[in-house]
Parts: C-alpha cells; sequence; structure tokens
C-alpha cells in the first residue's frame, strides 16, 4: 500500500488538461492505496487573486474532485490553507533551499518573465510544494509532466536534509502517465493547455457547456494534410485531438488511426468532441449534485482534521532534528 499526495491550485475551474494529467488519475490510484489531495490555495496565491473568485474556485475545487471520484470514505480530501503545518515545513524547506536551484525552475522563470515587481512566493513556491509532499511521507505523487522538474527538487530538498539531520522523509516518486501528461493548447497545440491562457477558445475547462466543448473542438488547430495520423512533431494539432480522444473514450491510438483512415478533420473532429462530452457530462453531472450539498463542509472539515493529525508528526520530527522548538513539552 503506497501513501499518494498529490494537489490543484484553486485558480480557476480544472481544465480538461488538468483532468487528464493528473486528476483520473487521483480517482484510480484509490484503489489499494492511502491517498491524500489537497486543494492548494497557498500556492495559489503566489500571483494575485480576487478573494470573492478564489473562494468560490475553492468551493468548486472541493465538489470537482468529489465528482471526478474522489471517495472521501477511502481518501483525505482537503484544503491546504487550513493545515498550519504546510506553511511550517515550507519555511523549513526554503532554509534547505539554494536561490540558485529556485531561480532555474522553469515555472519561475516563465511566470517572472517581464515583471518589473516579482512576488517572492513565486520563488519560494517549489519549497512549498515539497513541504506538502514531506509532510506525508508520501511514496507517489500523480502528476502532468509539467511539474516533473518540482518533484525532483522535492526530492533533492529532502535527500539534503536527511543527508544532515538524520531521516525524517520518505524519498517521494511522480507518477507521471504515458499518455495525457501532456495535453496541448487546442489554438496552439505546440504549447501546453494552461488554464490562463488569454485565448479562450485554447483551453477546455472541465464545467464547459456542450456547446462550448463542441464550439473549441470544432475551432482546433490542425494542419492542411488531411490525414489522421500521430506525429507530435509535425502534425502537433492532430496528435493532441487523438491524445484526448484515446484517453477520452478509452480506444487505443492505433485504433482510432485506422478507423479514420480516408476520413476528413471535420467527421474526426465531431467524434472527439462527442467522446469529452460524453466523459465530461456525468462529472458535471456529480458536481451539480454537489456544489449546494452541506456534506461539502463536513468532509473538508473531517480532511483538514485528519490531514493535520498525520502532517504535525512529521513537522514536529523535522523541528526536532532541527533542534527547533522545545521537542520535551506536552
Ligand atoms: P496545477 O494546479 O497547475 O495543475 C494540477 C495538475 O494538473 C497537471 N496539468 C496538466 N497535465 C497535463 N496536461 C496539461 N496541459 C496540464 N496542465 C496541468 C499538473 O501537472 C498538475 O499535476 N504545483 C502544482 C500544485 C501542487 C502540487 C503539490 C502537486 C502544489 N503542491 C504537491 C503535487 C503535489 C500545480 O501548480 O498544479
Amino acid at each position: 500500500m503506497a501513501k499518494i499526495f498529490s494537489g490543484v491550485q484553486p485558480t480557476s475551474i480544472p481544465t480538461l488538461g488538468n483532468y487528464l494529467g493528473a486528476m483520473r488519475n487521483f480517482a484510480t490510484l484509490q484503489e489499494g492505496n492511502e491517498c491524500i489531495y489537497c486543494i492548494v490555495d497557498e500556492h495559489a496565491i503566489t500571483v494575485p487573486q480576487d478573494p470573492k473568485e478564489i473562494q468560490s474556485n475553492i468551493h468548486s475545487l472541493a465538489a470537482l474532485y468529489l465528482a471526478m471520484g474522489i471517495d472521501p470514505k477511502r481518501s483525505i480530501l482537503f484544503i491546504q490553507s487550513e493545515v498550519p503545518c504546510h506553511a511550517q515545513l515550507g519555511w523549513i524547506m526554503q532554509c534547505t533551499s539554494y536561490m540558485g536551484e529556485l531561480e532555474r525552475m522553469t515555472q519561475f522563470k516563465d511566470k517572472s518573465k517581464g515583471k518589473q515587481a516579482i512576488p517572492a512566493g513565486l520563488l519560494t513556491y517549489p519549497p512549498l510544494m515539497a513541504a506538502d509532499i514531506l509532510l506525508y511521507q508520501t511514496d507517489l505523487v500523480p502528476v502532468g509532466a509539467d511539474q516533473k522538474q518540482h518533484l525532483e527538487l522535492t526530492r533533492d530538498l529532502a535527500e539534503r536534509f536527511n543527508n544532515k539531520y538524520g531521516d525524517v522523509f520518505t524519498m517521494p516518486e511522480p507518477y507521471i502517465p504515458p499518455v495525457g501528461a501532456r495535453i496541448m493548447s487546442l489554438a496552439e497545440p505546440t504549447k501546453k493547455m494552461s488554464k490562463s491562457d488569454a485565448n479562450r477558445k485554447a483551453t477546455i475547462f472541465t464545467l464547459d457547456s456542450e456547446k462550448d466543448i463542441i464550439k473549441k473542438i470544432k475551432s482546433a488547430t490542425t494542419d492542411d494534410e488531411a490525414t489522421v495520423r500521430y506525429d507530435r512533431e509535425t502534425k502537433p494539432g492532430i496528435s493532441n485531438l487523438l491524445d484526448i480522444f484515446s484517453l477520452c473514450s478509452g480506444t487505443s491510438l492505433d485504433e482510432l488511426v485506422a478507423k479514420y483512415q480516408g476520413k476528413g478533420y471535420g467527421e474526426f473532429k465531431t467524434d472527439v468532441a462527442e467522446a469529452v462530452v460524453s466523459m465530461i457530462k456525468p462529472i458535471q453531472e456529480r458536481y451539480n449534485n454537489l456544489i449546494e450539498s452541506k456534506e461539502l463542509d463536513e468532509i473538508l472539515d473531517e480532511g483538514a482534521d485528519k490531514a493535520y493529525s498525520i502532517a504535525k508528526k512529521t513537522l514536529t520530527k523535522a523541528e526536532a532534528a532541527l533542534g527547533i522548538g522545545r521537542h520535551n513539552r506536552h
């Protein structure tokens, strides 16, 4: 039985990329493992957020986690800011990190590019993420490919701390799916599908209407070869749609390519859209039932309590190893 931990930022409604790259695996990993899933609201505020909007996104993300199959009887679901150990171990991880390695993170470079005033939290984002993972003695972290570098840093920090102060943290491994780890923008398929893309046609959100999903897929950028085949280099748009189609329908890439031989992109796109809609619709139906329910608050309360009792043990161990605070106190 492995310990699983992962998190999603409540910066908007999760995208199809978030779902196919990570969240869908959160549900399947529940089988036979001990899973902890988090709404990482402290990470979200590393860039300015509107207070009303983030509050509403936190609520929606909690309901979506459940709608996407997280079972609160088997897994812990909680909000990061409700368990203070994250910020506390986050500080210790900052003190374990070097400026140079944080400045080399590609996400930091991308997000700080062209900014005059760079929030310090953008730089110290990865040590907080390391704390999230290490607090639960995590074995496996299901994420998309864009988080690989942060996972490598987490391992470096854990190893650095353990070497200096004794064996406190378990060494986590990333769990990156072979297909879906990098769902691309529909408008510019050489770029990652992202929540914050200014082009509204680039990103499918998991609460988009059927009409919008169809519209976005129909207008997806392709090429003028008019042959459905998989080639990430020369046909990034069609290859991305094939990945999405395969994951949403459970049909292999080879089968799909064979099925669309001699058929045009119009028919292909119609069928991709239909596969996405039929996968997302039941999630949206469950979401609509959950979003107004009182049950949601109860699940999050219980999740925060359970997470705290695990996290506190690791935090105390780390503080004792460092020799800070008094550890003979009751
Ligand atoms: P976030 O909120 O940006 O994304 C949540 C998850 O979705 C994956 N993802 C994608 N997968 C495939 N294709 C895409 N286009 C795509 N876009 C996003 C991400 O890789 C991620 O797994 N730093 C994390 C949040 C975090 C975290 C953690 C994750 C904070 N603490 C501890 C794991 C463990 C993030 O910004 O994810």
